[in-house]
């Protein structure tokens, strides 16, 4: 069936939008776009998690509104800005993870039911391997407590949730835009039951808790739990589980509101809008540029061969926005990948090669004020070749320091400990990432290409050039060395 888009200025014109996990990256650049490209919105109703609004208002000005991301807007309105805030920005107190996302204030709540058009579920707890309980009541349970309120908004055009890519795991060849069945899993694996997972939850609290751990131990078991609950039902870590079992969630418990899922892959700085380069937070590749830019890390891995999937963020908010248009009052689910992998393929080994020279090129400056030298890392292209390079140069010298720093009464334990802390690093990001590494799948985009063509023949150029998200125009090699690797270098090395 044809898909008709509309001009998406004037869908939104007069909308009211409720964007949950508004002081989270996407959020920021999702509220940025709306209030540049339409400042004729009705009113985005902003949820952040705070006790109250006094602290909600507190967040919103040292969290969204004073960063750099929000220049462009700045100068575009001038001391006009702060009236646009008022009059467009309603800062919500509130928490996913309870009813009626956590809102207590009562008119307010009122007030959004019968306003809200739009609801875009942006929160979400995206730390690979935090405890189990904090994953599945947000990213989970979360989505249910979303779809509930959506249900009760009078006007609701459209629910659109943020997932990611990787739910499909460690999934190999097409992965195709397809929803999730209650119950599925990736190994086959029967007995996959969310309240049963809960149940677990509860339980394995409540006997920690009357054993008397400590918070720590409790913190460890939590996390260990998700990783071997994540592990028996096919999915490498806690996080994306967690977030499988969201979509399943509001597929299963959505009737009739029009739905629409957005899967982005790795999501990195922004391309273009509102300026080349924004980022925020130390996000899965960068963590690798940030390690070796710090001189920390002196080997990549990952199969050459595999595609790492990357997709600039302003490329997945406009995705995001043309979704909800093209999808309003329609009443059925549509997933969407939003990435690159199948329309402009990019490979870990020229990735590797951007990230060494930029650095060799532009060393860090460390907070001594020293450039930090960085040279050529060894490319260890398989887990085993990994395996044997940590035990050869790390894991043998620290035994030998280990038996000569307890030969010599701890005389040596500075340098033993900060090599000890160097290799668990390493291990965790050959842990968190190594999946990625050596991932063998591609997100087949047939549905956002699909989209793509819909907004493209159906409004003015302008709303095209506006909304971009064909990762078909990304020059990787530019991208990479002028735009991103500049941008994480300025905003998230610290
Ligand atoms: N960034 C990526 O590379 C990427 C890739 C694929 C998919 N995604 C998906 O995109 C979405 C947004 O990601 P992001 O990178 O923008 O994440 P982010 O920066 O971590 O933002 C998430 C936001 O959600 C908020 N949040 C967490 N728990 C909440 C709760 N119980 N109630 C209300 N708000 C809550 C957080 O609030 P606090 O500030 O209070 O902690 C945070 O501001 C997520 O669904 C993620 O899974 C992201």
């Amino acid at each position: 069936m044809a898909m008709e888009v509309g001009s998406i200025l004037e869908f939104m014109e007069n909308k009211s939008i409720l964007i949950t996990g508004a002081a989270g990256f996407l959020a920021k650049i999702f509220i940025e776009k709306i209030l540049r490209v339409q400042p004729d919105v009705k009113k985005l109703y902003l949820l952040l998690r705070a006790p109250d609004t006094k602290s909600a208002m507190l967040r919103f000005n040292n969290e969204i509104i004073s960063k750099d991301l929000f220049k462009v807007l700045k100068e575009k309105h001038g001391e006009k800005l702060n009236s646009l805030i008022s009059q467009k920005i309603r800062v919500v107190a509130g928490d996913i993870t309870c009813d009626n996302l956590g809102v207590r204030d009562s008119l307010l709540l009122e007030e959004m039911f019968k306003e809200v058009d739009i609801v875009v579920n942006l929160a979400a707890n995206t730390d690979f391997d935090e405890r189990y309980d904090i994953l599945l009541g947000i990213n989970t349970l979360g989505a249910k407590h979303v779809l509930n309120f959506s249900k009760k908004c009078d006007k609701l055009k459209v629910l659109l949730h943020v997932s990611t890519a990787y739910v499909c795991g460690e999934k190999e060849g097409l992965i195709l835009e397809t929803p999730y069945k209650m119950g599925e899993t990736l190994n086959g694996t029967i007995g996959l039951d969310i309240d049963a997972e809960k149940k677990l939850i509860d339980e394995t609290l409540k006997s920690l808790k009357a054993e008397n751990y400590s918070d720590d131990f409790i913190q460890s078991k939590m996390k260990e739990l998700g990783i071997q609950r994540a592990r028996k039902f096919g999915w490498p870590n806690t996080y994306v589980f967690t977030k499988a079992m969201g979509e399943m969630m509001l597929g299963h418990l959505n009737k009739d509101i029009p739905l629409v899922i957005i899967r982005p892959t790795i999501v990195t700085s922004t391309y273009k809008q509102p300026f080349p380069g924004w980022a925020e937070g130390v996000r899965t590749i960068d963590s690798l540029a940030v390690g070796y830019g710090k001189g920390r890390i002196t080997c990549f891995l990952g199969d050459p061969n595999t595609i790492i999937d990357a997709i600039p963020a302003d490329m997945v908010v406009n995705a995001m926005i043309v979704a909800m248009v093209a999808h309003a009052n329609e009443a059925n689910e549509t997933i969407y990948h939003v990435g690159s992998s199948v329309s402009n393929p990019l490979k870990i080994a020229p990735l590797q090669d951007y990230g060494q020279r930029y650095f060799m090129k532009h060393p860090w400056i460390n907070k001594e004020g020293r450039p930090v030298v960085v040279g050529n890392v060894k490319v260890l292209s398989s887990m085993e070749s990994f395996h044997t390079y940590l035990s050869i140069h790390y894991l043998l010298p620290l035994k030998g320091l280990e038996m000569l720093n307890r030969a010599c009464c701890q005389y040596f334990q500075g340098i033993y400990l900060d090599m000890c802390r160097k290799i668990k690093f390493v291990m965790r990001l050959v842990d968190l990432f190594g999946p990625y590494l050596f991932f063998k799948g591609c997100f087949d985009d047939m549905n956002t290409e699909k989209l793509r063509r819909a907004a493209a023949t159906d409004k003015s150029v302008v709303e095209t050039d506006t909304f971009y998200f064909d990762p078909k125009i990304i020059n990787w090699e530019d991208y990479f060395m002028s735009i991103h690797i500049p941008g994480v270098v300025k905003y998230v090395f610290k």
